[in-house]
């Protein structure tokens, strides 16, 4: 098998695509020292290629905790423990950790979260490496699942762009031009993944700008509830109508929606796509509103928080 696969290595380089850093792609270098002095660069995790064939919920939080920078990675892990990448990159989901530059793949000039495009022109990434059998005849269910579409690079992928030219996610899935998985495990039963229906009012403070309308839906289409309600590192949201003190300045620190918003899902400056339902408008039946106080937590002295929440507002625009 291993010859196999060498043998595709060195036929398949030939159809290689160049190589892109895009929108939501991290930069794994935790290990910097230990990597320059095997001579590799920092590691970039590409999300758009995961997130076509797999819901965020693989991944976050049963493989990796939801925060940059915050999961121990060596090669050991991967290749000897089958631990972080080394749960699919093994041969069987996805290629083995054979060809260093497919992941440490960092150039000069690049950062994660923006759209850039590499001016190299080399060929070393070919994102169909590694498949032995093809699409019509997998050698395993496992590579079936793996290895499900091949685009060549995102701007030849044909996926729906918002007005950035970022990827509409929302509406890749909306008109089944993806369908992501929820599990690596084929006899898994999608039906058992809880959908939640409800639509949240988050009334802005102030004027200026439109209410927001919180979907349940498409978060939990991609995300398994205990990613927000039961986050590892203490939950993103407590699961209590109201009960989390949201305000746009926390957002623009990186808290709250700007957890995956500005990262991986839709940058925040696309203000009226969360900004999407005007003041006055009439609400529907099945809008759950917030209450408009947030209680304050049990330990502070109740006194103190209305005066926080004000100097909070009014300091911000
Ligand atoms: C194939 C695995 C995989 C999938 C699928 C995946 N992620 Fe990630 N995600 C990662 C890795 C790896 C990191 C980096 C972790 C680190 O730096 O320690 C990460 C980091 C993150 C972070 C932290 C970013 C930061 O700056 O702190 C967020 C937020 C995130 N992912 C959201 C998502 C969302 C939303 C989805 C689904 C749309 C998703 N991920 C799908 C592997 C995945
Ligand atoms: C849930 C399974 C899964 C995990 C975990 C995972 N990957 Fe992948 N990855 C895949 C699959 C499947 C592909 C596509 C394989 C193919 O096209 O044959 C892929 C493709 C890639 C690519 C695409 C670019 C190319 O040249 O092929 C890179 C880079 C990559 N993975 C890096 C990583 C890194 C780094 C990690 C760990 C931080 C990781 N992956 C974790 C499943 C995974
Ligand atoms: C599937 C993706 C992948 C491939 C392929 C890969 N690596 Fe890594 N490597 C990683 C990740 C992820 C880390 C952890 C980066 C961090 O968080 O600092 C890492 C870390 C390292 C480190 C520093 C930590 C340690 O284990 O000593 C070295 C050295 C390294 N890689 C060398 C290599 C070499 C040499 C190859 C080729 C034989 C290779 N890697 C192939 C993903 C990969
Ligand atoms: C992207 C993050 C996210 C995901 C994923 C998510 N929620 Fe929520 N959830 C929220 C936010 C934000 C609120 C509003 C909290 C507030 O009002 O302060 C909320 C509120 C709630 C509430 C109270 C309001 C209501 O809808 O009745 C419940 C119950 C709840 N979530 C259950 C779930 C369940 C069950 C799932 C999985 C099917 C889930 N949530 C997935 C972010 C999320
Ligand atoms: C855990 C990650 C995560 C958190 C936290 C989160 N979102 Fe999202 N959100 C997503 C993902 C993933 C999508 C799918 C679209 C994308 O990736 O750009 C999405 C989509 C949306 C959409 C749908 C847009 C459309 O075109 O249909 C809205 C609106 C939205 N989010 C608002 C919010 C608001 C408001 C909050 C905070 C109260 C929030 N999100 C918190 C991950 C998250
Ligand atoms: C990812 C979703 C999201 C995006 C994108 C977003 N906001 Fe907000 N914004 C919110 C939420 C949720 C609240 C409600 C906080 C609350 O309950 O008071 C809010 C509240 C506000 C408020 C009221 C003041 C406050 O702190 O509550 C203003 C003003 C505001 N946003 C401006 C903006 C502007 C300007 C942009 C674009 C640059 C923007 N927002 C983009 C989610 C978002």
């Amino acid at each position: 098998m291993l010859h196999a696969t060498k043998f595709l290595f060195s036929c398949l380089i030939l159809l290689s695509a160049n190589a892109y850093a895009e929108y939501g792609d991290i930069i794994l270098n935790r290990t910097a020292d230990a990597m320059r002095e095997a001579e590799v660069d920092d590691v970039v995790f590409p999300h758009w290629f995961h997130r076509i064939r797999f819901r965020c919920s693989v991944c976050h939080e049963n493989i990796f905790k939801i925060k940059a920078g915050s999961n121990e990675i060596s090669m050991s892990t991967i290749t000897e423990d089958k631990q972080a990448c080394g749960v699919c990159h093994d041969g069987l989901v996805a290629w083995e950790p054979l060809e260093c530059e497919r992941c440490h793949a960092l150039e000069e000039g690049w950062s994660s979260g923006a759209i850039q495009h590499s001016i190299r022109e080399d060929e070393k990434k070919n994102i169909l490496l590694g498949i032995v059998g093809t699409v019509a005849k997998p050698y395993s269910k496992f590579m079936e699942i793996g290895t499900g579409w091949h685009p060549l690079a995102l701007a030849k992928s044909g996926l729906p762009l918002d007005k950035y030219g970022l990827v509409n996610w929302a509406d890749a899935v909306r008109k089944k031009i993806v369908n992501p998985l929820w599990s690596l495990n084929p006899e898994d039963d999608i039906s058992e993944h809880e959908l939640r229906d409800t639509n949240i009012l988050f009334t802005a403070k102030g004027d200026s700008m439109p209410d927001v309308i919180f979907p349940h839906d498409i978060h939990s289409y991609w995300l398994e509830c205990k990613i927000c309600h039961g986050t590892q590192d203490g939950p993103m949201f407590i699961k209590e109508l109201g009960a989390n003190n949201v305000t746009m300045m926390e957002i623009g620190q990186g808290k709250w929606c700007a957890r995956c918003h500005d990262k991986i899902a839709f940058p925040i400056s696309d203000c009226n796509r969360c900004h999407n339902h005007p003041k006055g408008k009439p609400i529907s039946n099945s809008v759950l509103i917030r209450p408009l106080k947030v209680a304050p937590p049990p330990t502070l002295p109740p006194i103190d928080e209305p005066a926080q929440q004000n100097s909070v507002d009014s300091d911000f625009f």
